[in-house]
């Protein structure tokens, strides 16, 4: 059998940039060579496309992108037989890249376009999931453009601390890692935060204050989805900010697997899942996030995360890893994943 060009793309003009590449080299070295060829397609922070034939490791330090050569995108369908694209954030985990893949007939690991989309938008997720009687905190939409002008951000301000109160989380809607996300501990920080979240999208997302454990879980699959055993992240920060997940100086934050949790709440979180999932037509993978209120014990499904973190310390891996599964096993059945999506979809019908 001839061995799947598998065209690893990484990168991309997001603020996860580094992520990406952390991640798609952890990918890369689990790719079974024996039964796959790995062809690296890296993507610059201007949104340049390159392809890359040298070592995974330079993927992770950033040097690919001095040996790599420029390709134009148009070139794709000649290069690979199947596409992963291991990219966080705008651009790569939001349905566009997936409906580029779609336009030029490449079969793709993870989830589609409606997923893709839904799962990153973080306040149209929240409705999707209130409209399924899922439990969500509770949130509500702050215009980012009108933010920007005269008194628009002390006006959003205003109207958030009367709905929601304080403390509050502060977000763009459109990003991850914790890009652009604060905790407004007063009407002043409310103010930036409203700010500082516009600089990164045009939507943001004002929720509730949840004092919380964060549960974390991975799905795989299409229909019948399978779901890992659950996992407890401990922040080593107030909140699980950008350097509490990335910074290796800072005293990391712990893993736990599995979670310390009663069995009613890990099939409690189990159920959320797989019914969030299926509600945004879920296909391939995610890892879908959770908060347990400390003080009611109440369960809230956060957000999903349509391409998690693949590093070496990431919680998707790991939680697999806890099931006996180990990435080369994972990353195998993603592809057999986005080939039976794929054919799916290609049997349909197309006349009237
Ligand atoms: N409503 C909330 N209540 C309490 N903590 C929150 C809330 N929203 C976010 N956080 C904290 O901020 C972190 C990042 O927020 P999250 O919505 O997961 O964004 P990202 O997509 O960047 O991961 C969470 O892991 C959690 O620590
Ligand atoms: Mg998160």
């Amino acid at each position: 059998m001839c061995r799947k060009r598998v065209g690893v793309i990484f990168g991309g003009r997001s603020a996860e940039h580094e992520i990406s590449l952390k991640s798609a080299a952890t990918v890369a070295e689990a790719l079974n060579s024996d039964k796959f060829v790995p062809v690296y397609i890296g993507i610059t922070k201007k949104g340049v496309w390159k392809n890359f034939s040298g070592d995974a490791k330079q993927i992770e330090s950033g040097e690919w992108e001095r040996y790599a050569e420029e390709t134009a995108i148009n070139d794709l369908k000649s290069q690979i037989d199947f596409a992963l694209p291991i990219l966080h954030g705008p651009y790569g985990e939001d349905g566009c890249i997936q409906g580029m893949l779609e336009l030029m007939g490449i079969p793709y690991g993870g989830c589609g376009v409606l997923a893709s989309a839904a799962a990153m938008d973080k306040q149209l997720f929240k409705e999707v999931l209130r409209y399924r009687g899922l439990p969500v905190c509770r949130s509500l939409l702050v215009d980012g453009q009108s933010a920007d002008d005269g008194d628009g951000a002390a006006d959003a301000a205003e109207m958030i601390e009367e709905e929601l109160g304080l403390p509050c989380f502060i977000k763009p809607a459109n990003m991850g890692s914790s890009v652009g996300i604060t905790k407004a501990q007063d009407r002043k920080t409310l103010e930036d935060a409203i700010k500082k979240a516009a600089l990164y999208d045009r939507r943001i997302i004002a929720e509730e204050f949840v004092p919380c454990r964060e549960l974390e879980i991975a799905v795989l699959g299409g229909k019948n989805a399978e779901v890992s055993t659950v996992g407890e992240i401990i922040p080593s920060k107030d909140f699980y900010d950008y350097t509490a997940k990335y910074s290796e100086q800072e005293s990391p934050s712990r893993l736990v697997i599995p979670a310390d949790i009663s069995e009613e709440d890990r099939k409690e979180i189990r159920r959320i899942a797989l019914e969030a999932y299926r509600a945004i037509d879920g296909y391939g993978f995610c890892r879908a996030d959770f908060f347990k209120d400390r003080k009611t014990g109440k369960i809230y499904i956060n957000e999903i995360n349509t391409i998690p973190g693949f590093t070496a310390g990431s919680m998707f891996p790991l939680l697999w890893e806890a099931g006996g599964r180990g990435l080369p096993e994972i990353i195998e059945r993603i592809i057999d994943l986005g080939y039976e999506r794929y054919y799916a979809e290609n049997n349909r019908q197309t006349e009237i």
